[in-house]
């Protein structure tokens, strides 16, 4: 019932936002001036306000849930996910200890063992939901590193006779640096590893800043292999990547944020062979399995390099549930712990396997069908992947110029990206399940109206 009047309600949003305008146009002053009424002194009724938030969250956000939002990856959202978010929100379960909440505990063990497995990990391996990919990322540092140097967490990086390296590419994602700050490494520690003419991490310079690094007293402990880069959906060579980390005896972690939904299409999973290796993954689930944030994953091979790395005891925690379960506060990063699992529980239960590979591999023929008008349209295509992200540019093109006036016609969002250092380009990432193609051909279309104002 309650799902019933969720679900129209939804549904009208889906339409109104589909018709409506995606970007928008307001200054500050026009919002805090409409915020200056909330003094919290005068109670405001929650008819009122709801209504009034609405109205601003209609007018004065990027609609990222718009068929013609072609931008980062936040994607349109699947009904059972926003009515699970709703019921965790009604009944709101604290997931810290398997005792205080064991049904949605093991729900979310169930869900995430199930995806361990598609990603080839084996039936023991530790996962848990984390806020986003940037947490999973930060779990995975400090896993790898608390199993790499076991005095780390007691006595810290100072304690190490040599300095830990991360070895990652160009084109990884940003969130590692803040994480080598975080953790103590400095930012420092990060190797940048240059790469191939597709924006590969670069095999060859890889092995030679380990064996430099190693040589002038470094300790490298851990490899970033990226399953679809942010800026251009590349995939690093993550075989090669893992036959280098087993020989070296280096951690060897996948970021696959948002490249890692592709595992459950039977059309795109090849391109992510060599996962299955991986020391651990991270995969967010508030990407390309199309739930609302913040839902990312963690994977990790090895259980007990978790229980080291987030090990916690003490007297106000209820006593430590025994034997085969685990309390995710002695085990993640996060200690109250909401009931994250359940959106991806319910939407993978609704949609089915088979739904979620048609979902996925609908974006990624959009994908397709975007390169192939643009590349028609006479623009030229810099990147290559499997994955539905088109990086774009054409000669004499001023892109803010460009991408001003599709943002002020209301034609699509899109962005500008710089790959490899190079000048900026144009970037387009399909991340909508109702994104068609008629959509597709009318941006392309609309776009060539603009080129004589931005050329
Ligand atoms: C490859 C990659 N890794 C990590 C992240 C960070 O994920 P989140 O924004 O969920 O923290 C992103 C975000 O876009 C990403 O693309």
């Amino acid at each position: 019932m309650v799902f019933d009047a969720l679900r129209s309600a939804a549904a009208k949003l889906d339409s109104d936002i589909g018709n409506g305008p995606i970007v928008p146009q307001v200054t500050l002053e026009e919002i805090r001036g409409r915020l200056s009424r909330y003094d919290f002194a005068t109670p405001v009724s929650l008819e009122e306000a709801g209504a009034d938030v609405e109205q601003m969250m209609r007018a004065w956000h990027v609609q990222v849930t718009h068929p013609r939002y072609f931008g980062l990856f936040n994607p349109s959202v699947t009904f059972p996910a926003v009515a699970a978010d709703t019921l965790v929100a009604l009944y709101n379960p604290q997931l810290a200890t398997w005792r205080t909440s064991p049904a949605a505990n093991e729900i979310e063990r169930h869900t995430l063992a199930w995806l361990a497995g598609k990603f080839g990990l084996p039936a023991n391996a530790f996962a848990n939901f984390t806020t986003g990919g940037a947490e999973a990322n930060l779990s995975a540092v400090i896993v790898a590193l608390t199993r790499a140097f076991p005095e780390y967490g007691e006595h810290g990086l100072r304690s190490l006779r040599a300095a830990p390296t991360i070895y990652l590419s160009e084109e990884a994602h940003h969130s590692f640096n803040k994480i080598a700050h975080m953790s103590g490494l400095g930012r420092c520690a990060l190797r940048p590893v240059a790469t191939d003419a597709d924006l590969r991490m670069d095999l060859n310079h890889l092995a030679r800043r380990v064996a430099e690094d190693r040589g002038n007293g470094l300790a490298p402990f851990l490899v970033v292999a990226t399953a679809g880069t942010t800026g251009a959906g590349v995939i690093d060579p993550l075989p090669d990547l893992a036959r280098f980390c087993r020989s070296e005896n280096l951690w060897f972690h996948v970021d696959a944020a948002w490249g890692g939904g592709a595992i459950l299409s039977p059309r795109l999973k090849d391109a992510l062979a060599g996962i299955e290796a991986a020391d651990s993954i991270t995969c967010d689930a508030h990407k390309w399995f199309s739930l609302p944030m913040g839902a990312g994953m963690f994977f990790c091979r090895h259980p007990e390099a978790a229980g080291a790395a987030f090990h916690a005891e003490t007297s106000y925690m209820p006593p430590k549930t025994a034997e085969q379960v685990f309390d995710q506060y002695t085990h993640t990063v996060q200690w109250s712990r909401r009931f994250i699992g359940l959106k991806l529980f319910l939407a993978l239960a609704q949609h089915g396997e088979s739904g979620y590979a048609a979902m996925i591999e609908h974006q990624a023929r959009m994908g397709e069908v975007l390169r192939e008008a643009l590349q028609s349209a006479g623009w030229r295509i810099v990147n290559r992947t499997p994955l539905p992200l088109v990086c774009f540019t054409r000669e004499g093109l001023d892109n803010k110029r460009f991408l001003a006036s599709l943002y002020e016609r209301q034609i699509a969002w899109m962005s500008e990206v710089r790959l490899a250092g190079a000048n900026p380009v144009l970037r387009a990432c399909i991340t909508s399940f109702k994104t068609t193609e008629s959509d597709i051909r009318w941006v392309v279309g609309e776009m060539e109206g603009l080129l004589s104002h931005a050329q």
